[in-house]
């Protein structure tokens, strides 16, 4: 008989302790499964310091797990079976559930946030994708706006799914503030792959993972002329509609950067990952997207496996493996808290 650990969050702010975890079962769409390798994001950083999204303490915090289907539920088609290796994006942040969290021995995945993760792909590796892809297709192509937080707009990019065949060029343009990070990777290749014209922004020496994503041009943040050469990039694409920033960075000096540019180039959508900024021109379409939604079921469905077999998907940026063992997740957590430049953390369960 199975049993379960998990490191726990018992309160804002105090590291997590690893412990008994009741063993979890799955719901009727639902898919249990051996975690073989979590990631650590942001998010996790934010919710253990501020508590945000958290519903009740103690937590198990984690988005991201890699391993092997332990149960399938009732409901769920013949795309899982037990032993599958798979790809899943854990939703405690929506939930609140403790068998939701990815920080444990097993964890709690809907089946449509899962997909099979391709035998040569190591878990270490599959593991960066799920949170930032839900992330990246709720940038692009929720199509009707919503309300992320309370009076906080969703933005309604409504762009193409990804396609798995060459994708038609789609004549528009999309600026990803932010192209290194997980969630700017991730829909520079989700944008590319819809044939989308990508303008990423970046520090120089993570120009080539943009390019690898799909990027057409890079420019470096620290350069002080990076915004007359990102308008001059955007407006030389005649007959391509200028689609707007996705903003994966979220900051005052982001938003002020990015106001201008769009300032510049006669308006277009701002959305980001954090509360965009107030009282923006008419001509600006602000917004926070919000990475849990239905949108991204046809993306895992039917994108995710085929396209990480194919390498059209890539699990970018590379992980960084902390450690072998829970315990490596409270490590984890301080060194995301200290910030990380293309690369994703990881611990081994
Ligand atoms: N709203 C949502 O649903 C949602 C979902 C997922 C994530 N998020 C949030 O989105 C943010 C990004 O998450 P993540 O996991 O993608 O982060 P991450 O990978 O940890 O971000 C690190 C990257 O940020 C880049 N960066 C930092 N400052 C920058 C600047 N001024 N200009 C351009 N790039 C800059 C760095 O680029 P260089 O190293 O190249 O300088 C680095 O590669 C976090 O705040 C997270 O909490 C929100």
């Amino acid at each position: 008989m199975a049993s379960n650990k998990a490191a726990w969050l018992r309160e804002a702010n105090t590291p997590p302790e690893v412990g008994e975890a009741p063993m979890p079962t799955a719901g009727p769409n639902e898919l249990v499964i051996r975690n073989a390798a979590v990631a650590i994001n942001p998010l996790d950083c934010h919710m253990l310091s501020a508590g945000v999204f958290v519903k009740e303490w103690p937590a198990i915090f984690g988005c991201d797990v890699a391993g092997v289907v332990h149960e399938v539920g009732s409901d769920v088609s013949g795309r899982f079976n037990v032993g599958d290796r798979v790809i899943g994006h854990a939703i405690n942040l929506v939930s609140g559930r403790p068998q939701d969290g990815a920080f444990a021995l097993y964890t709690v995945v809907p089946a449509d946030k899962a997909a099979i993760l391709p035998a040569n792909i190591p878990f270490t590796e599959g593991v960066v994708v799920p949170f930032a892809l839900e992330a990246a297709v709720c940038a692009l192509s929720v199509t009707e706006p919503g309300t992320a937080l309370p009076n906080v707009p969703t933005p309604a990019l409504g762009l193409p799914y990804p396609s798995l065949e060459p994708a038609p060029p789609a004549n528009k343009t999309l600026i990803v503030y932010g192209g290194s990070s997980s969630v700017g990777s991730m829909t520079t290749q989700l944008a590319t792959a819809a044939g989308v014209h990508v303008i990423a922004i970046a520090s120089a020496r993570n120009f080539d993972l943009c390019r690898r994503c799909g990027a057409a041009e890079v420019f470096d943040y620290h350069d002080p002329a990076f915004v007359d050469q990102v308008v001059e990039a955007a407006t030389a694409k005649p007959g391509h509609e200028f689609v707007g920033i996705f903003d994966a960075v979220g900051t005052p000096e982001t938003y002020a950067n990015g106001l201008t540019v769009l300032d510049r180039l006669g308006g277009g959508h701002l959305a980001s990952v954090h509360p965009p900024p107030e009282n923006v021109p008419d001509n600006v379409k602000a917004g926070m997207i919000f990475a849990v939604d239905d949108v991204a079921a046809p993306v895992w469905r039917d994108y995710v496996t085929p396209a990480l077999r194919e390498g059209k998907l890539k699990c970018l940026p590379a992980p960084l493996v902390v450690g072998k063992g829970l315990e490596y997740i409270q490590v984890a957590l301080k060194r995301c808290e200290a910030g990380v430049s293309a690369t994703k953390l990881v611990v081994e369960v």
